[in-house]
């Protein structure tokens, strides 16, 4: 089985290339990325793309037909990949995250692919009061991110799939520890806090709802989608991956954090307007499609995990908000201040990172 991987050098993409390498161990597994966080590792290990056959670096923007040949199945992770990235780079956004993955869609389904599995996102539920969100509800998407997600989702569903199966998983907030760990998501963000200042701050009321999954769960969904059998879910499904137990408020989120990490003091701003991307998602298509394929991370698992793997890193920067290794939207203003990458996220020739290196 030939697996091709987008976002392969991403946060989540770290998580998922030691659960395929372990699941499919005699699987073809073929990265690509264009490698923006490439050097943010958080391992004191080997990267985790030398778990690959062979990582390509290049712009998901100019994939070239060659690379899905013989593939079994693509996984799409390659993103403009939050709410803040997609504000402040709302074209770049459009480019990459719609018309290049329906174009790689495109290409998949001319080449013969099976499967294709699409990371999308609960945020295409937006400001959501009252009863958890399932897949046929009223979309409210809030960001140029979530509009990007719903294209997407949609795309695949008009387009000609010459027979391929489409499954996008729409994916809860990602928490838990990574080789290529972000420090933008809010339990990961708790966790640094605690461990690097002792303190855990609430920026909103601690009232709105998060449903969290574990980087590892959202792996293990993964491998799902790229066996599932096509019914029940049909051609193309759409459908909440996470689990009931995991829809949080995140003044719990910091408590537990605090729980977890002795000498933890947690602030709540009582004053803060309400947040508006407060919701709770109902999983419970995902538990009847996938009994086998639950999340079994549980919240002390994902700070456990996180607390050790911060530790192992030695981590204990108290600034890590204003820096550049674990923050997204700083590493690549970075990038762009620095004359790197263009302002439609493109790399400069002399900057781009690997050509097509096998790993
Ligand atoms: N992290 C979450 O909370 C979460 C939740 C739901 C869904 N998702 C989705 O899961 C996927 C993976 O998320 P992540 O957290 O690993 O994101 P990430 O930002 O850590 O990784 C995304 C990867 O895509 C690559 N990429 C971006 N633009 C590219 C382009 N033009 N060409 C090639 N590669 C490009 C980046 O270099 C990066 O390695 C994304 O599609 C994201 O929207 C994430």
């Amino acid at each position: 089985m030939r697996i091709l991987i987008t976002g392969s050098l991403g946060y989540v993409g770290a998580a998922l290339l030691s659960h395929l390498r372990d699941r499919f161990p005699g699987a073809d597994l073929v990265g690509f990325d264009s490698g923006l966080f490439a050097d943010c590792l958080t391992t004191p290990g080997a990267a985790p793309e030398t778990l690959l056959d062979v990582q390509h670096y290049g712009d998901l923007r100019d994939i070239d037909a060659s690379l899905l040949a013989g593939t079994d199945a693509v996984v799409h992770l390659a993103a403009v990949s939050n709410d803040p990235i997609g504000a402040r780079f709302a074209p770049a956004t459009d480019a990459i995250n719609r018309a290049a993955s329906l174009r790689l869609a495109a290409l998949a389904a001319a080449a013969g692919v099976g499967r294709f599995v699409f990371a999308s996102s609960c945020s295409v539920y937006g400001s959501a009061e009252g009863e958890a969100r399932r897949e046929g509800d009223a979309l409210n998407p809030l960001t140029a991110y979530a509009r990007s997600k719903i294209a997407v989702e949609d795309g695949l569903r008009a387009m000609d799939r010459a027979g391929m199966a489409a499954t996008c998983l729409r994916f809860a907030t990602a928490c838990g520890m990574s080789d290529r760990l972000r420090l933008d998501l809010v339990l990961n963000d708790f966790v640094a806090a605690a461990i690097a200042g002792g303190r855990v701050e609430v920026l909103s009321d601690g009232s709105p709802w998060r449903p969290l999954i574990d980087v590892r769960d959202m792996a293990r969904a993964i491998e799902w989608a790229i066996l599932r059998p096509r019914e029940p879910g049909g051609d193309v499904l759409t459908v909440n991956v996470g689990s009931a137990g995991r829809n949080h408020r995140v003044r719990d989120l910091a408590e537990a954090v605090a729980a977890a990490v002795p000498g933890t003091t947690v602030s709540i701003n009582q004053d803060a307007a309400p947040d508006t991307r407060s919701y709770r998602v109902d999983f419970s298509l995902f538990r009847e499609l996938a009994p086998e394929h639950q999340p079994r991370v549980e919240l002390r698992g994902s700070i456990g995990r996180l607390v050790r793997g911060l530790r192992a890193i030695g981590f204990a920067d108290a600034e890590f908000r204003r820096g550049d290794r674990t923050i997204r939207l700083n590493r690549l203003s970075t990038l762009l201040r620095d004359g790197a990458l263009t302002a439609e996220l493109r790399w400069r020739a002399r900057a781009a990172p690997g050509h097509s290196a096998a790993a």
